[in-house]
């Protein structure tokens, strides 16, 4: 795979006491987090946990109720140009191009470059298409390049692969593997598959009610070989961890037995 660029590109991310109300709902509680510079970092949680709170908070989308987020020592107040997001809907621009989709908000002379970074998405040859023409697969990877096309030090991905089969899904997440290796960007991946979680993170956290309840540091040498029994044994650690939280559902079904 090209280089985009050489050095280390990732951002560090701190997080101290943090909170987030909306009303008198508490989504985040106490939450304290370190991310390095150039870290994968996957979360994990049932349904309403706080995790796309999180994400957005991070993101500055979303007003922080105490506590704070600092990138690089600076804290964050607002939409940050080194930051990028990636949704489960891919969120691209129905009436433009493919290559225009990539190239949305930059210079004329970024042409080449967009071109370069649909290449490593496999998608140069769709270059002029439009995005209705497009697999749900391949729609993600236009929002991948169009993510990294700006080189971002720090990409947030909310289940990107979300929507897609058991195998375009295994093959993104190579695809998202091999671009981060390659631009040491530091990752921080939503996702409700814990193989997904364990296959591409360095760490695995687990948000239950707003609260890290888990942070399971990944030592298996990557690409990550999902046979093995180690592998096995930590998705059962985690997954039945998951497993054995209330989830929304069962706090709504409890209320409406009440
Ligand atoms: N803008 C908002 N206003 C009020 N409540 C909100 C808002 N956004 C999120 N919430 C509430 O915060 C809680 C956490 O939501 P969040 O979207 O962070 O969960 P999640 O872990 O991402 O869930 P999922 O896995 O289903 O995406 C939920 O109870 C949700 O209803
Ligand atoms: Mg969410």
């Amino acid at each position: 795979m090209s280089q985009l660029i050489s050095i280390e590109n990732g951002i560090d991310l701190k997080i101290e006491n943090l909170a987030k109300k909306f009303g008198d709902h508490t989504v985040l509680q106490d939450l304290n987090l370190e991310i390095n510079s150039g870290e994968f970092v996957t979360i994990v949680g049932r349904s309403g946990c706080g995790k796309t709170t999180l994400l957005r908070l991070i993101a500055g989308l979303e007003r922080i109720s105490k506590g704070k987020i600092n990138l690089d020592h600076q804290t964050v107040n607002s939409l940050h140009p080194q930051i990028k997001v990636m949704f489960q809907d891919s969120r691209l621009l129905p009436w433009q191009k493919v290559l225009d989709n990539v190239r949305l908000g930059l210079p004329k002379d970024s042409r080449s470059k967009a071109m370069e970074v649909l290449h490593q998405v496999g998608l140069a040859t769709k270059a002029k298409e439009f995005p209705s023409t497009l697999s749900g697969g391949q729609k993600q990877r236009v929002a991948l390049a169009r993510a990294l096309v700006s080189n971002p030090r720090l990409l947030l991905l909310d289940e990107p692969l979300g929507a897609l089969d058991a195998l375009t899904r295994i093959e993104m997440q190579r695809l998202l593997e091999d671009l981060w290796l390659d631009q040491k960007f530091t990752a921080f991946l939503i996702t409700h598959d814990v193989e997904e979680a364990i296959a591409l993170g360095d760490r695995v956290i687990l948000l239950e009610e707003g609260k890290i309840v888990m942070d399971v540091k990944i030592d298996l040498p990557r690409p990550r070989a999902r046979g093995t029994a180690e592998f096995a044994t930590l998705v059962d650690r985690i997954r039945s961890r998951v497993m054995n939280q209330n989830s929304f559902f069962d706090s709504e079904l409890h209320a409406n037995a009440a």
